[in-house]
């Protein structure tokens, strides 16, 4: 029986083998902008053609849209020859091509979702990656319809003195009242997730770029004239990627321009529009006194992976959302190559180690586990995880490994000749790389398809009499939702021996392809005890258990030739020695010490790599390697060994911080190295107890020349509880109040506190009055941030879970998207005690119980309680 009492239905649910190719394919689309931003009149010109034999009508998606003419070959219909289904425009057609008018008009001063066109600070412009087209006019809203776009723009002169679409700019002109418009033509065919449009008082950045064939290409970054003075990093790091991208991958680019805008309200990082990428602006925005050095290597990181999109994602493009690993794993994957081109490969790859097990692996193993391949939606912009892009990143940066760096872009060289101006599938990317190189890669597909991280044992066994030694592999895949069974996967593992004694290699390194439940690998000529140094530079995303005592894993951190084993090796170290105290058994911290003392004292070692190394893993890091988290015993065992090994290297990391003090600000890798070593050694100093820490740190945040010390210091005051803390807080709000981007900081850092008070601190930040969950960045900022501060966030009473809940109720109101990122800390209540798993759920279920939902926050929420 029909219980009308109910709440409205779930939204449908979209899997990836429905997929069917267009009914009709719109290989030309005029529009026309009259630009408001109260209201906006859009009228879209469509030709149409029938694709393949059937009867089916055109049917285009439209979302929020005041439709009010629609016309056939010229001539306006009756309503009713037309007609609107659920949210779609069906209009009939008997001929097999025909040209579809619609006018419609929009509100992008009410866009409150920033998906379509909407005002950000006096500026109108776009998002439309996944869905958002729709809001803009009625179009088959879908990846594998690619059109040429005429789009003339017409708006307030004073207002909107800068009018930017997508290719070039063919006539622009005055028109009556102070209007004015232009032309711009893309002559490349795209999908409309590719469509933008900004309209605005900007200021550029100009400069030029002379592709490999000698085509000069305008580049300009525009942004509010104040901030001309931040683009110059990353206008110096578009010229790096085009550069990078003719030399590395054989691609040039395409148009006689490259634009990027930046705005303040945006959902995500950035978007790869054609010739006119859309950025948040903290992705743009840098200088020495407001932006960190990671500030600037995000930028370099964002600006080079939008870049890339202009082949990766844009000339060959997507099929169906389901294959958006196609195009953001790859070109994670190339940013991330690109990155490490620019400094230290190693220290590059613990970062994207570090970010994949901070975000992924938790993914993996919760209730919103997906492949990177999912098979089925309720909400597109929920799939734009850590799985889709950085998992993904990880089996493009598999294959590379298993192909070698020129079966790899023999490959790339082909996937990118065969599908060019198409729209493709992950499985077209790995047939490429088969028919280019000749390899296998039958079992690899697997890692589109199975969700989970694989875990890895490893054995080895050493028989000195034959100076042989066995390394015995097993791999087990754990059940995620909807997958109870799986297969073993294609797992390769850069695998050498060291000798104990001798600390040198024993074997060479080789590529071990671990494709068995259980296997044997056999190394010849080992007559000398073997250490194993197993998934050397993380060549696999697995988890791996090689059961390794404390002396070895301090031998391997001393000794291991490979700088990211040697890094993991400590992590491991590390990991162990606090689980140790937090199970309650005696945790011995004099190993970690050790290990630490030798890495600060290896004069060899990039000091880039030692900052990095000396690091103890996150608090959340050691809660998911326990079944069950006890978030308080986490802190106070990592707490005592901060503690401990800040005492007892006290002098060790005075020597460090003296060193790599007193430099003048400069943006190099060495430079970047020290400021690093230097708040890390502030921090342990500050651990140890010593009475003049605050003094210290308190120096260093007044006397910085440069945000990363200065926020370094602040951090490490801000952890604390020493007078200067509040000081510090109040002088860097002041100082920085009119700066949003760096306003934000400081609403992070308070939210990133250790200290017992962080969760009511919190609630009384979001108070603020420069606190507001409209900006996505500082909801971001504070919200976001507590979710991930694991102790404060899970205190026993439960408030911050009822934090979180109100605050994605209040946002989902006003901007879905964002608000449903923020939910996922929530879902991980099976990994708790009974008292906060509760809590967790009834939160969860409060979320669903209200009111008018978005789709977008029902899947994540009804998803974490299944
Ligand atoms: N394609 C963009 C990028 O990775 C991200 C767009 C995200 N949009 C969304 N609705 N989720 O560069
Ligand atoms: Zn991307």
């Amino acid at each position: 029986m029909l219980d009308m009492q109910s709440a409205t239905p779930p939204p449908p649910i979209i899997h990836r083998e429905d997929y069917r190719p267009p009914d009709w394919l719109v290989p030309d689309i005029a529009l026309d902008f009259r630009l408001d931003p109260g209201k906006t009149l859009v009228s879209a010109r469509l030709k149409v053609v029938r694709n393949g034999d059937h009867a089916e009508p055109l049917r285009l998606d439209g979302e929020g849209l005041k439709l009010i003419e629609v016309k056939r070959d010229g001539v306006a219909l009756e309503s009713g020859v037309w007609r609107l289904e659920d949210d779609r425009l069906v209009v009939p057609i008997d001929a097999d091509e025909a040209e579809i008018s619609t006018l419609v008009e929009i509100e992008p001063e009410k866009n409150s979702q920033l998906m379509g066109l909407y005002a950000s600070g006096g500026i109108l412009c776009t998002q439309c990656e996944a869905q958002g087209f729709r809001r803009i006019t009625f179009f088959p809203d879908r990846p594998d319809v690619l059109s040429r776009y005429s789009v003339l723009m017409e708006a307030d002169q004073a207002s909107y003195p800068v009018l930017l679409a997508n290719g070039d700019c063919i006539e622009s002109g005055e028109g009556v009242e102070g209007r004015h418009w232009a032309r711009w033509e893309d002559p490349w065919p795209k999908p409309c997730y590719l469509f933008a449009l900004v309209a605005g008082d900007l200021a550029a950045n100009r400069d030029s770029f002379v592709t490999m064939s000698g085509k000069t290409v305008d580049l300009a970054i525009w942004v509010r004239e104040a901030d001309i003075p931040k683009t110059g990093h990353a206008m110096a790091a578009l010229k790096d990627s085009m550069a990078w991208d003719e030399r590395v991958y054989g691609r040039e680019y395409d148009l006689s321009q490259f634009n990027i805008v930046a705005v303040s309200d945006f959902n995500f990082g950035a978007m790869e529009n054609k010739s006119l990428n859309i950025f948040n602006s903290r992705y743009i925005l840098a200088d020495a006194e407001t932006a960190t050095d990671m500030d600037f290597d995000a930028i370099a990181g964002v600006v080079a992976h939008e870049y890339f999109h202009n082949w990766s994602g844009n000339r060959v493009t997507c099929r169906d959302w389901f294959q958006l690993s196609l195009k953001e794993g790859f070109t994670v994957f190339r940013d991330q190559s690109f990155s490490a081109d620019q400094g230290s490969a190693a220290v590059a790859r613990i970062g994207d180690v570090r970010t994949l097990r901070a975000a992924q692996f938790p993914e993996d193993a919760g209730p919103l586990a997906h492949p990177v391949r999912p098979e089925s939606y309720i909400e597109i912009s929920n799939f734009y995880t850590a799985t889709v892009y950085n998992k993904g990143a990880e089996l493009i940066r598999m294959m590379h490994t298993i192909l070698g760096e020129e079966g790899f872009r023999k490959g790339s060289d082909l996937y990118f000749e065969r599908h060019d101006g198409e729209a493709a599938t992950c499985e077209a990317f790995v047939q490429a790389m088969e028919d280019a190189t000749g390899a296998d890669l039958a079992q690899f597909r697997l890692w589109y398809a199975q969700s989970g991280t694989p875990k890895v044992t490893a054995k080895l066994a050493h028989d000195a009499g034959a100076a042989r030694a066995v390394l015995t592999l097993e791999q087990t895949m754990p059940p995620t939702p909807g997958q109870s069974e799986k297969q073993p996967m294609a797992i390769p593992l850069k695998t050498a021996l060291l000798g104990k004694e001798s600390g040198t290699p024993l074997a060479r390194e080789r590529l071990v392809m671990l494709t068995e439940a259980r296997q044997d690998v056999v190394f010849d000529d080992v007559a000398e005890t073997p250490i194993l140094s197993i998934n050397r530079n993380f060549t696999a995303p697995v988890v791996m258990d090689a059961e390794k005592d404390p002396a070895t894993l301090a031998f391997l951190s001393a000794h291991d030739d490979d700088p990211f084993a040697r890094y993991e090796a400590m992590q491991q170290l590390m990991v162990e020695t606090i689980i140790d105290a937090v199970s309650g058994r005696a945790a011995d911290h004099a190993p970690v010490i050790e290990a630490v003392r030798k890495t600060l004292a290896d004069a060899d070692l990039d000091k880039a790599f030692v900052a990095e190394a000396v690091l103890l893993p996150s608090e959340s890091f050691v809660g998911d390697q326990m079944l069950i988290v006890d978030p308080e015993a986490i802190h106070q065992a990592r707490e005592a060994l901060r503690r401990d090994l800040g005492s007892r290297l006290e002098a060790d990391w005075r020597a460090a911080y003296a060193a790599s003090s007193g430099n003048a600000f400069e943006y190099s890798p060495a430079a970047k190295a020290l400021r690093r070593l230097r708040t890390v050694a502030l921090g342990y100093i500050a651990a140890s107890g010593a009475d003049d820490a605050a003094k210290l740190a308190f120096g260093q945040f007044e006397s910085a020349d440069n945000m990363t010390d200065r926020q370094g210091a602040l951090g490490v005051l801000a952890n604390g509880g020493a007078p200067e803390r509040v000081a510090a807080l109040d002088i860097f709000y002041n100082r920085y109040r009119d700066e949003a981007l760096v306003l934000d900081k400081w609403f992070t850092v308070q939210a990133f506190a250790t200290r017992d008070d962080t969760a009511a601190a919190v609630e009384e930040l979001a108070q603020h009055p420069d606190f507001t969950i409209e900006n996505p960045n500082r909801l971001r900022a504070l919200v976001g941030a507590f979710g991930a501060n694991q102790r404060a966030f899970h205190l026993a009473s439960g408030r911050g879970y009822a934090f979180l809940a109100d605050y994605i109720l209040k946002a989902d109101a006003i901007n879905p998207q964002t608000a449903a990122r923020l939910l996922p800390p929530l879902g991980r209540w099976r990994r708790f005690d009974e008292g906060r798993g509760t809590m967790m759920r009834a939160e969860l279920e409060r979320i669903l119980a209200a009111p008018g939902l978005s789709k977008d926050v029902y899947e994540q929420a009804s998803k974490s309680l299944a």
